[in-house]
């Protein structure tokens, strides 16, 4: 059973004798040769160069060959630079939009739903050369963010520490806050069929600040659009949900359409097993910040995650966030044959 096979096993809830593997963010600034790469030329020149993007992608499936899932290297942020607002890194950490959206009038003046996939053709590039470079060995992975999340960094103009803008505009202008989050689910739905119809052979959908909202507006803010994501997405094509601290909602999105569900490091994952339906998949779950412990404490840790799961089907293993810059590479070596050799 090849990679790509195992990882679909692993989604359709099939019993397997260890889990898939892949890392979210596994390529990236903790990778010597991501730094090579990128002390050469610009992000946003790596992310819109197909050549640049697909070997970023293979960069860590290259060093690691135990990893299962080969990720598209681009971005969240690439939907808000197709509709109009372009993106940009602050000095010292986060990122900047180019201005902010406030009013029904910055919407309008957004680029047509129909300008995306035209824009961002350069994501079908990368995964065409990735779909022939990897030939069905791997699992390869599209993503993109949630219309949530995305509206948080357009209408706080960037990172940001208390989501207070948009709060506020869900909270006193509803219809403006729905027409942003309808722009962006019509985009994300025109990029994701574009994704499929390029060779991706699931996707994940990041709803990283989900987990902002206030409880009982969860639904309404963030999981309702993600639903219609879903629903207009070829029925039997593999979503997977990552959504950050939502650990109340989770028997909510297991009744979303997703495939899977990605689960941050603060839920024991053997817990949250038994408690969703057996046909939905698990992802996750280790504590991103092991990466930067020793090979040693990886290695219990993820024994000990996979002993806990053991008999129990659906797990495609994780972190429970990305991996930081800070990780060290003897770590992930240690998480990869941990898992690739698990009995
Ligand atoms: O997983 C992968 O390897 C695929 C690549 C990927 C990137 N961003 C590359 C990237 C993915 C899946 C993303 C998603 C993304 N981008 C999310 C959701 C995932 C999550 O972590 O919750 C979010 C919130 C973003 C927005 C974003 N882009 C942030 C917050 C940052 C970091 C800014 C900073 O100052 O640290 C980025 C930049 C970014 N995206 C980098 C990478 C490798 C670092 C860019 C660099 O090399 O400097």
């Amino acid at each position: 059973m090849n990679s790509r096979e195992r990882f679909l096993s692993a989604l359709a809830c099939q019993p397997l004798d260890r889990p898939p593997l892949w890392v979210m963010r596994q390529a990236g600034r903790y990778l010597p040769e991501y730094r090579a790469l990128k002390a050469q030329s610009s992000f946003v020149h790596m992310v819109q160069t197909p050549a640049l993007a697909a070997e970023v992608t293979l960069q860590p499936v290259r060093r690691f060959p135990g990893l299962d899932a080969a990720i598209l290297f681009s971005d969240i942020l690439v939907i808000p630079e197709a509709l109009g607002q372009p993106y940009s890194f602050r000095d010292g950490g986060g990122i900047a939009m180019d201005r902010r959206i406030s009013t029904r009038a910055d919407i309008d003046a957004l680029n047509p739903v129909s300008a995306v996939p035209e824009k961002l053709d350069y994501v079908a590039q990368t995964l065409r050369l990735l779909k022939t470079e990897l030939a069905g060995s791997k699992m390869l992975l599209g993503f993109g963010g949630s219309p949530w999340t995305l509206a948080t960094y357009m209408v706080e103009g960037g990172s940001s520490d208390d989501f207070e803008r948009i709060k506020l505009l869900f909270y006193t202008d509803r219809a403006t806050f729905d027409a942003l989050l309808e722009k962006l689910t019509e985009s994300l739905i025109a990029y994701f069929h574009m994704q499929i119809a390029a060779g991706a052979d699931a996707i994940q959908i990041f709803d990283s600040w989900g987990g902002l909202i206030a409880g009982p507006d969860y639904e309404a803010a963030s999981l309702k659009w993600i639903r219609r994501i879903i629903a207009a997405l070829p029925a039997d094509f593999p979503i997977i949900l990552y959504a950050k601290g939502t650990a109340p909602h989770l028997t909510d999105q297991a009744f979303s359409g997703v495939r899977a569900i990605s689960v941050d490091w603060t839920n024991d994952l053997a817990i949250v097993r038994r408690n969703l339906p057996a046909n939905v998949a698990l992802q996750g779950n280790l504590d991103p910040v092991l990466m930067q412990t020793t090979p040693e404490i990886v290695s219990r840790e993820a024994a000990r995650l996979l002993e806990s799961m053991r008999g129990l089907n659906g797990h495609v293993f994780n972190l429970g966030h990305g991996i930081t810059p800070q990780a060290k590479i003897e770590n992930m070596q240690a998480l990869v044959d941990t898992v690739t050799t698990w009995k």
